[in-house]
């Protein structure tokens, strides 16, 4: 008899603060034998730290070493984790995939979704996203009755940032990183700088909300974000 394959798991774990995962999120993390989970070649574990307290001696870990850097293709990168993932799946175990925010909203374990949910039973379990979280953290509402909001990277061309943003009632920037002098321009031409709030790492121990205007371009972080919420015009 042939051993049946275990569960892949895209386990959403939220933004960084450890009471933000789901109690679903929560129960998986406890029962699953192996977990993987990105890590920067700085050797630096964000997913892997948001669940650090939640995790026994006894759980195998497969880090992802990826490049993180747009000069790198990250497909051989994928490639290795998918299979290395693989092995334990066709072994009967269950894994789970660490995911900083929502797996499906610009998550990296779309990467190993699309290369094992055809041959493994896969599971997406949602988590809190950055988005969502840095709005709470800020307090701000994000959008009112028939507004429209945009999410998109801060790694988008100045042109098509500013396309976007023209259309949009409210606005998410991620990935902002060394791409804030960029889009602080753009915010400038499309009249929006005064509305754009700054966040950093939300929810984590080192949280940093500061004006935009005092934020220095060479020191923005990968996990910041950019938000402008929709205009409140008074009505109910
Ligand atoms: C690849 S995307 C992943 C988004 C994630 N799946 C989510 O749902 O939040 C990474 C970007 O999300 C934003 N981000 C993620 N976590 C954040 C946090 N705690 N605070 C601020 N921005 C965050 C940053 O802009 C970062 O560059």
């Amino acid at each position: 008899m042939t051993q049946p394959s275990g569960r892949l798991y895209g386990l959403g774990i939220g933004p960084g603060d450890p009471e933000l995962l789901t109690l679903k999120a929560y129960r998986i993390l406890k029962s699953v034998p192996v977990i993987a989970y990105p890590s920067l070649e700085s050797g630096k574990v964000l997913a892997r730290a948001i669940v650090a307290d939640y995790l026994s001696d006894d759980k195998i870990e497969i880090p992802m070493p990826l490049p993180f850097s747009v000069e790198r293709s990250s497909q051989p990168y994928y490639d290795i984790a998918a299979e290395k993932i693989a092995v334990h799946l066709s072994a009967g175990q269950d894994v789970a995939v660490l995911c900083e925010g929502d797996p499906f909203l610009y998550g990296s374990f779309m990467y190993i979704f699309n290369r094992l949910s055809a041959r493994f039973p896969t599971e997406v379990v949602p988590g809190i996203s950055s988005t969502l979280a840095s709005a709470a953290a800020l307090g701000v509402p994000i959008t009112y009755r028939n507004d429209v909001l945009s999410i998109m990277p801060a790694t988008l061309s100045a042109e098509i940032l500013s396309d976007r943003l023209a259309v949009a009632d409210a606005a998410v920037i991620i990935k902002l990183g060394r791409h804030f002098a960029k889009v602080r321009d753009v915010l400038k031409e499309r009249g929006l700088w005064e509305r754009a709030l700054y966040i950093e790492r939300a929810t984590m121990p080192n949280q940093r909300i500061v004006p935009i205007a005092e934020v220095e371009p060479g020191e923005v972080p990968y996990w910041a974000l950019i938000l402008i919420p929709s205009q409140w015009k008074g009505e109910v």
